[in-house]
């Protein structure tokens, strides 16, 4: 031990100059890591997977360990996979929920429970290339964000999900933007390889059956501070995805484990890597956001492009420069205009706010992106861009395969075979009301994998 500790111990500046001096000379230098541009991968040649994507309805962790999973609740608790029942089923899975059913006691219109996606994987010495294409269901681009509407008085929030309470009994639109989820994990995380994106559906999350009481969610020590860092004021605290490893009564979502456990765990690897592609929070500034799942859904360390327009109901922080674009705020009449910019982007159409350019019913958005704010862990999808098409997104992005964040993003090594899960919202659909797959394994270069990365050289 006492040797390594001498081989470690600092040396004096002069000595490490001579030391690295000489070894300079007798050490070749190393190859220099390859990375492929971004922007000009030929992707033809690359395998196209199609993974079947499908409406789960309340399909959440704790049903499926309950006897209505006819025949199947006692192999689910064994972590026995979905895939080995459930194959080839997808199509009529997703028929079967996406209407009024057991499953589904709020089912959202003329929605289509089934969607195949296209994607492609390719990998150099530094970089995970992944390119998704999908049809999306909504009537255009889905690129419009959260609002804030001006009633002449104060600001209120405008626009919602299908699901969403101001769109069903309030007459509001439904705006809400269309997103692209990738579920990162191995086996560190406790039957996520069989079980995939379930493991982190819950009952208490919303919009499902045993949703959390607000206030209880609002006053739990560890659930409602992740809100509380945005520093904006908010009456409705959800819980948000979780992991069952993180509680220690069972799977409730108010028995969180204690911080020393959670660092443990987290240590361990025990966690999901979850990003996401958002036409309107991300792809304005060419980036998607990274999050983490353990206690909660959370973005991952450091400074994330996406910020709250101000304290939002207290008034907004930032406007559109007129000057560049044109108009200070947006109305309802823009939002159809693809024309107007919806996106407040910081150093490119944006000025402080000033209350005297603005009128009754005047449209701001709820958020701003500020990409030169983005740093750290949160900045990792430093490439993220997404093109809307005759119906169709198309979108490229990359991720380091070590980020050098092993805190809260997967660390991918060449010949290693990780489990990914997908999910798209799209047309105005929120929360829950998403097309998702069963897990499907992803190799980084040749391996035994439902997608291989392929190694671009
Ligand atoms: C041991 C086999 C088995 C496993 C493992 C299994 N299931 Fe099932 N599942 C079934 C059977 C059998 C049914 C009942 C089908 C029916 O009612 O027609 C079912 C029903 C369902 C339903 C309800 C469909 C309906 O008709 O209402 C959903 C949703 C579902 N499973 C999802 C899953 C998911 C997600 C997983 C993995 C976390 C999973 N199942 C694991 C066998 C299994």
């Amino acid at each position: 031990m006492n040797r390594y500790k001498y081989l470690f111990s600092p040396l004096p500046t002069a000595s490490v100059a001579i030391l690295s001096g000489i070894l300079a000379m007798i050490v070749p230098p190393a190859a220099p890591l390859f990375a492929a541009d971004v922007e000009s991968i030929d992707w033809s040649p690359i395998p196209v997977s199609k993974p079947r994507l499908f409406y789960p309805g309340q399909s959440d962790y704790q049903w499926l360990r309950t006897a209505e999973h006819k025949k199947a609740a006692e192999e689910t608790k064994a972590g026995e996979a979905c895939l080995r029942c459930h194959k080839g089923e997808q199509k009529s899975l997703g028929e079967i929920l996406v209407v009024e059913n057991r499953l589904e006691p709020d089912p959202i219109a003329d929605k289509s429970g089934y969607k195949r996606l296209s994607v492609q994987a390719a990998h150099d010495d530094q970089y995970l290339y992944l390119r998704f294409s999908w049809g999306s269901d909504g009537a255009g681009q889905g690129n419009v964000g959260n609002l804030m509407r001006f009633d002449g008085a104060k600001w209120a929030w405008w626009g919602n999900h299908r699901q969403h309470q101001a769109v069903l009994d309030d007459g509001q639109p439904a705006i809400y933007p269309d997103r692209l989820g990738i579920m990162i994990g191995d086996a560190k995380v406790p039957v996520y390889p069989e079980q995939g994106c379930w493991m982190s559906c819950h009952n208490s999350l919303p919009g499902m059956p045993e949703q959390a009481d607000e206030d209880e969610v609002g006053e739990h020590p560890v659930i409602s501070q992740l809100y509380r860092q945005l520093g904006i004021p908010i009456t409705n605290y959800l819980v948000r995805k979780y992991l069952p490893g993180s509680r220690s009564e069972g799977t409730d979502w108010a028995a969180v484990k204690n911080e020393d456990k959670l660092a443990a765990l987290r240590k361990q690897g025990a966690f999901l890597d979850l990003i996401i592609w958002d036409a309107s929070l991300t792809n304005p500034v060419g980036v998607a956001a990274d999050f983490n799942v353990l206690e909660i859904k959370k973005v991952d360390e450091g400074t994330s492009p996406l910020w709250p327009n101000g304290k939002m109901r207290e008034g907004p922080k930032y406007m559109f420069d007129k000057g560049k674009v044109g108009f200070s705020a947006l109305t309802e009449a823009d939002l159809a205009d693809p024309a107007k910019p919806k996106h407040l982007i910081v150093g490119q159409n944006t000025v402080p706010f000033d209350a005297s350019k603005i009128k009754k019913g005047d449209l701001l958005p709820a958020h701003v992106l500020d990409i030169a704010a983005a740093k750290g862990s949160a900045a990792d999808v430093d490439y993220a861009k997404g093109v809307f098409e005759n119906g169709k997104y198309t979108v490229v992005m990359r991720r380091k395969l070590d980020t050098g964040h092993p805190q809260d993003d997967k660390v991918l090594k060449v010949g290693g075979v990780y489990t990914f899960g997908f999910s798209v919202h799209d047309d105005a659909a929120g929360k829950r009301a998403h097309h998702v797959s069963f897990p499907a394994t992803v190799s980084i270069g040749p391996g035994k994998a439902d997608i291989q990365a392929v190694t671009l050289k």
